[in-house]
């Protein structure tokens, strides 16, 4: 079958890792079953393996990709949890389970044909969702909903600031968060994505590191480093920092004066359950709010679309139709 892989790693050029082209079949434990795909989408992720980044050499070549949607066994259209980890060893929460791993990490992941997956991985796909649409929900949209509504706490009516508009888990925010009534700042360092952010949704959009007009309730933070200090000087006292990714840098100051004196709470955020999937996708359903695609192209022509993700060109979801 066609898929994508890492196969080496090159930690400065990510691009000459990539390859696509014929892999096997994939292999079908007990209990898991074979999606035949009908589209997949990008994430940083997938360059943080080409990268090195959570794979040892001897997995190589991995087939890369944590996002999918297709068609079961038994006819069902499905979106695929790339969540791979047990509930009971999580104390009910497969991403607490010490030993859970996403899609292309330990198993072969969704950039590709066909994904073998625990049978419970499957949550069927509503009828109003498209195959893109639906493909792009499962790491950035599904990581963006446990940010806001499970790990931040926040309800209808409070401020939040995300930082990094044009990402997928920022674009993904930004849809969610007004959809759900929320009050959405955003930054950028880019004046195209601010203006796209507040066609999105976002009531203003600032410069990266811009003096905000007053302190918000809480701050989405993938963008790590760059924007780490603007995130705790931008937060009420009390206001919680939501913390799930580090694209520019994984270890800015601390500022622990600024956490303990003003009471604020950091927390951190990692893709999200099964129910919370359901639920995403229920609540996309019900509202009418829908991913926002960047680009579509086909599998085959996945190194424009990394290519287009390494740049920070991309606004939204980079999907790759099957
Ligand atoms: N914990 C989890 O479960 C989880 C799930 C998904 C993603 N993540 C992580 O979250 C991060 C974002 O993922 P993604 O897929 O959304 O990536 P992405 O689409 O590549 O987005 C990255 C965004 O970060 C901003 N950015 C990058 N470098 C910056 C810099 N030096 N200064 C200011 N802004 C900068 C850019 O926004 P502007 O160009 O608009 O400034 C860019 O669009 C990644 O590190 C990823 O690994 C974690």
């Amino acid at each position: 079958m066609l898929a994508v892989t890492a196969a080496r790693f090159d930690a400065n050029d990510p691009l000459a890792a990539l390859e696509v082209g014929e892999q096997p079949e994939p292999e079908v434990p007990e209990g898991w079953v074979v999606v035949e795909l009908k589209a997949t989408a990008v994430n940083h992720h997938d360059l943080w393996s080409l990268q090195g980044v959570g794979l040892r050499s001897e997995q190589l070549p991995m087939i890369l990709g944590c996002d999918g949607a297709g068609v079961d066994p038994d006819g069902n259209e499905v979106v695929v949890h790339a969540v791979i980890g047990d509930p009971d060893a999580g104390g009910g929460d497969e991403t607490l389970d010490p030993r859970r791993s996403l899609l292309s990490e330990r198993h072969p992941g969704t950039l590709a044909e066909r994904v073998a997956v625990p049978r419970r991985n499957l949550v069927p796909k509503p009828p109003s969702l498209s195959w893109q649409e639906a493909a792009c929900l499962p790491t950035a949209y599904l990581t963006a909903y446990r940010m806001l509504f499970t790990r931040g706490g926040l309800r209808p009516g409070d401020t939040v600031l995300v930082q990094g508009a044009g990402g997928g888990v920022a674009t993904a925010l930004v849809a969610l968060a007004r959809a759900a009534g929320l009050r959405v700042w955003v930054t950028s360092r880019d004046t195209g994505k601010r203006e796209r952010a507040l066609e999105l949704g976002a009531h203003r959009a600032f410069e990266s590191g811009e003096r905000l007009p007053a302190k918000v309730d809480a701050v989405m933070e993938t963008v790590g480093a760059a924007t780490w200090s603007h995130s705790q000087r931008s937060l009420r006292p009390g206001g919680t920092l939501v913390v799930a990714g580090a694209t520019s840098g994984n270890d800015p100051s601390a500022d622990l004066a600024q956490v303990f004196f003003l009471q604020r709470s950091v927390i951190g955020s990692t893709m999200g359950t099964r129910g919370e999937l359901e639920r995403l996708i229920s609540f996309c359903d019900a509202t009418g709010v829908r991913p926002l695609i960047d680009s579509v192209r086909p599998l085959a022509d996945a190194r424009a679309g990394f290519a287009r993700m390494a740049e920070g060109e991309q606004f939204g979801k980079v999907v790759l139709d099957i």
